[in-house]
């Protein structure tokens, strides 16, 4: 007798079930985000005062006055009040503007990567779920940004936390190859990584998205690794390289945010990278995976190195985050793993702070909200950190590029 093969004896059977409270959830997801967020309700930034906007281009406020009063530099938006605004957009032409008309000291003002200077491309890694790789990565991407730097934000995770962040909805906003995936992937429908990167509200940072889509690597590349005794094409750990390489010209910096897991994604971003850094929870059972972590990344990276991975990187730093400077045994293990790895351990720490906590719940950094939205102290305290860290990390990646 024939069977309905989603019924079994004791009727639906998990797939089917699974299968349609899937689409119910989605169906529910879709209507709620139509409510919470109309088409025409895209992200915005908020913008700058001129007192910000003179600090980040390293100008003087007066200064800033009288270019504007002059009618020279992009022209700020003026409040009834007399105050002066500007968009992040505004603020990058600013730079423009002061690096053609002080092009001795450009540099300083549009701190481009030069001739000779190589793409600075950063994995954030640590298998440790949790463990703020994707809170670590935005804000290195927007401090960049913010400096003056071109950042392209790779995510690489299916979970798309990085995504979501920058004002993408992984799934609602993103089509079949809209992700790293339709660069990387075996067959023809592989696209250009140009027609997948997307602007975003953080004028100067680009994105590009990650969702479950990414999963499909993971599960294709066995098959074309078996295949590839008999057909042609670039081996895994070479595709995530390729790929950005197609865009390098347009960036200065490339942060890819890893997912949880040593997957075939992850030891792509590894041997795409320039640099990584591995984040840290400076806590007994986390750092005890992070041991785990290390011995596996090591016994699995030797193995691409001898397949002919590049593992060259200019350096690699250990990051702690969420830190409560104040707690005995995470002072102990920080302790001990600045006395193990030294100086690849960065001296600054991201402090764990309500403010950051908050912040990402409503899916912003401090760097996007405005300073009166949060207690002062608070505010200050957790933005230090996060300077002092993200600081210390440009400054490596400009050690790399010879500049000091
Ligand atoms: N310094 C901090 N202070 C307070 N909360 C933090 C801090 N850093 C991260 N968090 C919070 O910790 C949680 C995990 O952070 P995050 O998503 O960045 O980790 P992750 O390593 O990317 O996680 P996953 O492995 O799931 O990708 C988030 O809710 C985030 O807001
Ligand atoms: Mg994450």
């Amino acid at each position: 007798m024939l069977q309905n093969k989603n019924v079994s004896a004791v009727g639906i059977t998990s797939d089917a079930k699974i299968s349609h409270h899937a689409k119910q959830l989605s169906k529910q997801l879709q209507l709620l985000r139509e409510r919470l967020f109309p088409p025409s309700s895209e992200k915005a930034l908020k913008t700058f005062s001129s007192g910000e906007a003179a600090q980040l281009v390293g100008v003087s406020d007066g200064y800033l006055r009288q270019l504007s009063l002059d009618g020279k530099g992009p022209a700020p938006d003026i409040s009834q009040t007399g105050r002066r605004s500007y968009t992040l957009g505004q603020i990058h032409e600013l730079r423009q503007h002061m690096a053609a008309i002080k092009p001795k000291d450009a540099l300083t003002y549009l701190p481009w990567r030069k001739h000779g200077e190589k793409l600075q491309t950063i994995a954030v890694a640590n298998f440790k779920g949790g463990s703020a790789k994707t809170t670590t990565s935005i804000y290195l991407a927007q401090y960049l940004v913010l400096q003056g730097y071109r950042v392209l934000a790779v995510d690489l995770d299916p979970q798309a936390s990085l995504t979501s962040m920058l004002g993408v909805q992984p799934e609602f906003d993103l089509a079949e190859g809209d992700t790293l995936y339709g660069a990387i992937r075996y067959d023809d429908k592989r696209r250009p990584l140009r027609d997948i990167i997307r602007k975003t509200y953080f004028t100067g940072l680009d994105l590009v998205p990650g969702n479950l889509e990414l999963m499909e690597f993971e599960h294709e590349t066995p098959r074309a690794l078996i295949e590839r005794k008999t057909a042609q094409g670039e081996i895994f750990f070479k595709r995530v390289g390729s790929a950005i390489a197609e865009v390098e010209a347009d960036y200065d910096v490339v942060i890819i945010d890893c997912p949880p897991q040593l997957g075939y994604l992850t030891l792509g971003a590894v041997c795409a990278a320039t640099s990584l850094l591995i984040t840290i929870h400076p806590q007994m059972v986390d750092v005890a995976s992070m041991s785990q972590f290390l011995l596996m990344t090591s016994d699995l990276l030797s193995v691409v190195r001898k397949a002919g991975g590049d593992l060259n990187h200019d350096f690699i730093r250990y990051v702690i985050t969420r830190h409560e400077p104040f707690d005995g045994p995470q002072g102990q293990i920080v302790a001990l793993l600045r006395s193990l790895f030294r100086e690849e351990v960065l001296a600054a720490t991201v402090v764990k702070s309500t403010a950051i906590a908050d912040a990402g719940l409503t899916k912003q950094t401090l760097y996007e909200i405005e300073r009166g939205q949060v207690r002062r102290t608070t505010y200050d305290r957790a933005i230090e950190s996060l300077d002092a860290v993200n600081g210390e990390i440009l400054e490596s990646m400009k050690i790399a590029w010879g500049r000091v």
